[in-house]
């Protein structure tokens, strides 16, 4: 403390009585050398050589400035780079310094350090304000030491680079607010909008209720790098391309912001009143902005878009409709509830459990019965039924192909009033992105009517939403299996019911009894140990006790609440649990025909029992359907982290059941590492990247997929290769460089030299030549250039077709 106050003694008298004849004269200058200052009392700035930008002291408050970068010749003074954003300084006493060492500092009234730029050294030249809005240090040769486009804040300038580190925070991001807006490249490559909230985090843009390539985007590319030109162009590494409005136009400064309400907008001065004017933006329709509105909330068009809470809700905090709305009610499990229609809404996400081809009223039953439930969303046109857990980017418009219903105590006052409803003057669309989800609308309420079209389930695919009915349909199938001797028609309540009943919690001498006192061992693995067993019910179930599970009850109960409400036709279900004393153990289905690894590799006795190539192919589709489930649809993010075929189990028409999902969340919680490193997958299908100890991801999963795809057109264990040469992947790798010199090469029939010989050459070759492929693209060891789960699945439905 005493040598800061000491130290800025002196640089107040540096400044006083400075040397540098840039500062000294009233001019302004673009250069600031080393040894010389800013200060707020003393109004120097420096100014870009064609004046288009100014940096100095900023005033954000009575008495408070940021070091900051601004368009001079725009009326308000717009801020294109802020150095402390977050912590403004005094306007009495603050400096900016230019230290003799070459760093440059930013002292506040009392000589702290706010900011500085780390560049001290001999080398060090000079501070330099650039006429694209680039404050540059510069050594000796010219060349940059530390640049502020490395460190945009909200805006981006024409020449600035969009990079992997590159990310654009809304200014309402201060530590003040919990929620903020960010712009940056995500995981799947692909430069995004994201909402940063409290309680969940979600990209909003590109929407996600399509699939990258119905926008021309690519996920694939990790080069990560784009720029703004001077013209208004902007091209991105993910094939994002867009024209400003008024594109070439000479001379016009320009700007891209992400602004305070989460959309991203390219902004155009008008020279002559320094106004702005939007010339691109991300989002028409800003309702899709996520979090705009809160928990609870719902965006309405009036026309401005604007916030208002569902009848039987009120605001939190009337100063910040980010805080959202809150039930101005209590509904305990017993009470009597009513369900309120919203017409036109919806609530994204937050779906815990979808059905198709159900009526309104079943679907009513369903939530009302669910204590869980909140609301549901059911779209007459298709008749689907999604019940939400809770209630997020609430938005409703005129045409919107949503109804949401919405649980509250039967004594409730509902007036139609207080349904919120947007006016008829909605936004229209200027981007082509928006147009394409308007076709889609339509198209989607047309396709609906005739769904065994494989063309239209083809094109539905796309569509997250058309992703959920199609799973719905697969799960109304999956249940007519598990329930063919109860029911008929597929839906009924009872079935419901059954369903419902069937997740409970056992105690532990219900399940010495079930097993028999554990005695019919079906298999064991890293996790646990699996019995057979019957339940009650005189249902046979699969009784697996976990090792490891450090996790008190009431976690483990959380846990596998969730778990137990996953339903998938390729997930294996679980159907209850046990938490006793030390004692944790998870009932699930039992299958008759075992494991995948079984029917593949063992030799069967006859060759009638060769495991048939459109069974591979059934196989291998099930299981990536199942994996994208469980990462981008489930409830909650679930990694599986040992895909491999002994978890891969069938059911008696051969439909593959992916077991053990979640265990890596169990088996993880209350370990002593939090990064997943105690949990390891088995040899031969794990990713590289567990090796190098980075942060596994879902890319992870598609990794073992590929080996788990390849073993099904080979027939033969990969995973064999792989552990064969002193613990390295060397055969898989070796396998792997092959099949790409061969398709480089352009080699006819290459493919029918892998296809396991025991088909006898019964097989689809171009298929299995696809498969093959994406199974090497699952296996590339840079997880970045894996293709995600979801993407897998629609490659895998395209080669049903031929
Ligand atoms: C400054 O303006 C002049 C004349 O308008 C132009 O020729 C020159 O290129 C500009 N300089 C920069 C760095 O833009
Ligand atoms: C700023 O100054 C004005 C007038 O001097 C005063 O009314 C206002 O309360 C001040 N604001 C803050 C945040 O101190
Ligand atoms: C890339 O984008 C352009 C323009 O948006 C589009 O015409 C083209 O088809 C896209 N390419 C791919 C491979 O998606
Ligand atoms: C990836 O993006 C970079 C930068 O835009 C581009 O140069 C490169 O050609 C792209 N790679 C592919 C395979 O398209
Ligand atoms: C950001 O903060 C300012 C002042 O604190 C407030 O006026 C504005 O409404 C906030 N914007 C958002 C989107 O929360
Ligand atoms: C500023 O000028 C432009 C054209 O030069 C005009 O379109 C715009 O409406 C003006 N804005 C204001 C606020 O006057
Ligand atoms: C300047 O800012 C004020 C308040 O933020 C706004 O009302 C005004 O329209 C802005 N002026 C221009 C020319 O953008
Ligand atoms: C419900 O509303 C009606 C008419 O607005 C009113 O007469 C009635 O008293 C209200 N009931 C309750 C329980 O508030
Ligand atoms: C999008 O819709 C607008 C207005 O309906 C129309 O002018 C425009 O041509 C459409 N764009 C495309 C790419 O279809
Ligand atoms: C919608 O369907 C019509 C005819 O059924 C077709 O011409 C049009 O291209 C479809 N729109 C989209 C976006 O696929």
């Amino acid at each position: 403390m005493f040598m800061y106050a000491k130290l800025s003694i002196i640089l107040l008298l540096t400044t006083a009585f400075s040397s540098s004849p840039a500062l000294s004269a009233a001019t302004a200058t673009n250069l600031l050398r080393r040894g010389s200052s800013l200060s707020v009392e003393k109004p120097l700035l420096l100014v870009s050589p064609n004046g288009t930008f100014s940096c100095g002291f900023y005033q954000v408050g009575n008495n408070s400035f940021t070091f900051s970068i601004w368009f001079s010749k725009s009326s308000n003074k717009t801020v294109a780079w802020t150095a402390n954003r977050n912590s403004p300084v005094n306007g009495k006493g603050s400096l900016l310094v230019f230290r003799k060492d070459g760093n440059m500092v930013l002292l506040d009234y009392n000589g702290d350090i706010v900011w500085s730029t780390d560049t001290s050294g001999p080398s060090t030249n000079h501070a330099e304000l650039l006429e694209n809005g680039n404050l540059v240090i510069t050594d000796h040769g010219g060349k940059y030491l530390w640049q502020s486009f490395d460190y945009p804040t909200n805006t981006l300038l024409p020449g600035q680079p969009v990079t992997l580190s590159t990310k654009l925070l809304s200014e309402n991001s201060s530590l003040a607010s919990s929620s903020h807006f960010v712009c940056r490249y995500s995981d799947d490559n692909m430069l995004s909008l994201i909402f940063e909230g409290a309680e969940l985090s979600a990209i909003y843009w590109p929407p996600p209720s399509s699939s990258p390539w119905s926008y021309n985007r690519w996920t694939s590319n990790s080069t990560r790098y784009g720029v703004l030109d001077d013209q208004g162009f902007f091209k991105l590494s993910d094939n994002l391309t867009f024209y400003a409005s008024d594109f070439a136009a000479v001379g016009i400064k320009r700007r891209l912001t992400l602004d305070n309400d989460g959309n991203l907008r390219l902004y155009s001065l008008a020279e002559g009143n320094g106004s702005w004017s939007v010339s691109w933006q991300a989002i028409s329709k800003l309702c899709q902005v996520h979090g705009l509105c809160g928990k609870s909330g719902i965006c309405v068009y009036s026309p401005k878009p604007s916030c208002s809470c569902p009848p039987g809700y009120e605001i939190n905090d009337p100063n910040d409709w980010s805080q959202g709305c809150k039930p101005a009610f209590r509904i305990s499990c017993a009470d009597k509830t009513k369900l309120i229609m919203l017409p036109q809404t919806d609530f994204w996400g937050s779906d815990y459990y979808f059905a198709g081809g159900i009526s309104v009223r079943d679907c009513k039953i369903k939530c009302r019965k669910d204590c869980s439930c909140v609301g549901f969303q059911y779209m007459n046109s298709i008749r689907t039924c999604n019940l939400k857990s809770s209630l997020y980017n609430g938005n409703t418009y005129p045409g919107h192909w949503g109804t949401i219903y919405l649980k509250v105590p039967m004594t409730m006052n509902v007036s139609t009033i207080s349904i919120p409803q947007s006016g008829l003057n909605v936004p229209q669309a200027h981007d082509p992105t928006c147009n394409k989800s308007h076709d889609f609308a339509e198209n989607f309420t047309k396709a609906s009517t005739k769904s065994q079209d494989s063309a239209v389930f083809l094109y539905m695919y796309g569509f997250v939403s058309a992703i959920f009915i199609i799973e719905a349909l697969i799960i109304t199938l999956g249940w007519c299996f598990m329930f063919r001797k109860q029911v008929e028609p597929i839906e009924t309540l009872d079935n419901y019911k059954a369903i419902t009943n069937h997740f409970r919690r056992y105690t532990y001498k219900e399940l010495v009894k079930a097993t028999k006192n554990f005695n019919d061992e079906l298999g064991r693995g890293g996790s646990g140990v699996v019995y057979k067993g019957i339940v009650d019910d005189e249902r046979l179930v699969a009784v697996k006790k976990l090792n490891d599970v450090t996790q008190g009850e009431e976690e483990f109960q959380a846990e596998l609440s969730v778990i137990g409400r996953i339903y998938h036709m390729n997930l294996v279900r679980v159907c209850g649990f046990c938490s006793e004393g030390p004692h944790r153990i998870l009932i699930s289905e039992y299958f008759k025909n075992g494991s995948l690894d079984k029917i593949l590799f063992d030799e069967p006795q006859n060759s009638n029992n060769v495991l048939g190539w459109y069974e591979r192919y059934k196989i291998a589709a099930g299981i990536a359907k199942g994996l994208a489930y469980l990462h981008h649809e489930c409830l909650e993010w679930v990694l599986h982290c040992d895909v491999k075929p002994e978890n891969i189990l069938l059911d008696a028409e051969l439909e593959p059941k992916i077991a053990d999902f979640g265990l890596a969340k169990l088996l993880h919680r209350g370990g002593p590492d939090p990064q997943m490193s105690r949990i390891r997958g088995t040899r031969g299908y794990i990713a590289p990247e567990w090796a190098f100890n980075l942060p596994i991801t879902a890319k992870a999963d598609v990794y073992s997929y590929g080996v788990v795809l390849l073993e099904l057109v080979m027939g033969m264990r990969v995973s064999d290769m792989a552990t064969e040469e002193n613990e390295k992947d060397v055969g898989l790798r070796t396998l792997i460089e092959t099949v790409k010199r061969k398709l480089n090469g352009g080699e006819p029939h290459w493919v029918s030299g892998l296809v396991d010989v025991r088909l006898e050459g019964h097989f689809d070759s171009s298929q299995a030549a696809a498969m093959v492929k994406l199974a090497i693209s699952c296996l590339e060891e840079d997880r970045s250039k894996r293709p995600t789960m979801s993407e897998t699945a629609q490659i895998l439905l395209h080669l049903g077709k031929y």
